[in-house]
C-alpha cells in the first residue's frame, strides 16, 4: 500500500473517530465546579461541601471512602461535611473530578488485557506525582498539575468507551515490545489518545493548560510548553518506571537529566519525590475503591 493510500485511509477514519469523540456525554457541571474550585484557592470547604451534596452519587462515595480502613477513623463517619474535614480538600477534589470522570466515560463491558483498575491507578499516581514535581520546583499551582495528572488521558478514556474491541487489540499489539501506545493508536484508529484528549479538551472549553497537558504528555515538547505540562510528562514517565498502575505499554520510557533540568529538578528533589511516592501507594489503593 503506498502512502497516499494509506494517508487518505487515516483521513477518512480520523473524521469518523473525531465524530464519535463529539458525540460524548459533556461531563457533568460538577467536574467543571470543581475545576472552577481549583483554580481559586480561596474558595472554601463550606462551598465545595454544597457542590458534593448536590451529587448523591458523589456524597456516597465521599463516606464510603472516609470509611475505608485506610483513614481508620474510631467512629463512623455519617455526614458528608464530617467526612471532607477528615479527607481534607485534595482528597475531596480528587474524588469528585474522579467520579464525574468515570461517569462520563463509564463502560460496563469487561475488555480482555485492559486493566481499568490499574489504569485508575495510574491516573492517581501521575496526579500525586506531578503534584509533588510542582511542589519541588516550586511551581505555582501544584493544585492544577494534580487535576491535570488525573484527566492527562482522557482521550485514552474516550478510544475504550468508544472503541472497545479495537482498544483491547491495540493493547494485545503492545505486548511484543515493538511499537510505543502512540504508535499502535495511530495504526488502529489514525489518530492517538493524545489527539482525541485534545480534541474533547477543546470541545469541552477545558482551560489551556489542562488541554496541554492531555495534549502533549507523551511528548518532549510538553517541556517547554509550559511547567505543569513539563511535570505531567515526567510525571507520566516516573509512574511507568515504577510501575505504579498499568498502561498497557510494555517499553520502558527513558528519564534524562537533562529533562530534569528542563524543569529545575536536582537530583535529590527526585528522590524527594520518588519516596513521598512510596507513602502514598496505600493511599492510591482505597481511593480507587471508593471510586469503583
Ligand atoms: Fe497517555
Ligand atoms: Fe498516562
Amino acid at each position: 500500500m503506498g502512502m497516499m493510500t494509506a494517508g487518505s485511509h487515516h483521513a477518512r477514519e480520523i473524521k469518523s473517530v473525531l465524530s464519535r469523540l463529539s458525540e460524548l456525554p459533556t461531563p457533568p457541571a460538577a467536574l467543571y465546579k470543581m475545576l472552577d474550585a481549583l483554580s481559586n484557592p480561596k474558595l472554601s470547604m463550606a462551598r465545595i461541601s454544597k457542590t458534593v451534596m448536590e451529587d448523591p452519587a458523589l456524597s456516597s462515595k465521599m463516606l464510603k471512602l472516609a470509611n475505608s480502613p485506610y483513614y481508620g477513623f474510631q467512629k463512623e463517619v455519617m455526614s458528608v461535611e464530617h467526612a471532607m474535614v477528615l479527607l481534607g480538600v485534595e482528597t475531596v477534589k480528587a474524588l469528585a473530578l474522579g467520579v464525574s470522570i468515570f461517569n462520563t466515560f463509564h463502560n460496563s463491558t469487561e475488555l480482555k488485557g485492559v486493566n481499568k483498575a490499574g489504569l485508575w491507578t495510574h491516573f492517581l499516581a501521575v496526579g500525586l506525582c506531578a503534584q509533588l514535581i510542582a511542589k519541588a520546583a516550586r511551581m505555582t499551582a501544584p493544585d492544577v498539575a494534580f487535576t491535570a495528572g488525573i484527566i492527562h488521558d482522557i482521550g485514552r478514556l474516550a478510544l475504550l468507551r468508544l472503541f472497545p474491541a479495537d482498544s483491547a487489540a491495540v493493547v494485545e499489539r503492545l505486548q511484543n515490545g515493538e511499537l510505543t501506545l502512540i504508535e499502535a493508536e495511530k495504526e488502529a484508529f489514525g489518530l492517538d489518545h493524545q489527539e482525541a484528549g485534545a480534541f474533547l479538551a477543546d470541545h469541552w472549553s477545558l482551560p489551556e493548560e489542562l488541554h496541554d497537558c492531555i495534549a502533549l504528555h507523551h511528548d518532549e515538547a510538553a517541556l517547554k510548553k509550559g511547567r505543569i505540562t513539563g511535570a505531567i510528562y515526567l510525571a507520566d514517565k516516573i509512574c511507568k518506571r515504577r510501575q505504579l498502575g498499568w498502561t498497557g505499554e510494555v517499553i520502558t520510557p527513558e528519564l534524562t537529566s537533562d529533562e530534569l533540568a528542563a524543569l529545575g529538578l536536582s537530583s535529590g528533589q527526585l528522590a524527594e519525590v520518588h519516596e513521598r511516592l512510596t507513602e502514598k501507594a496505600s493511599y492510591m489503593q482505597e481511593f480507587f475503591k471508593s471510586i469503583w
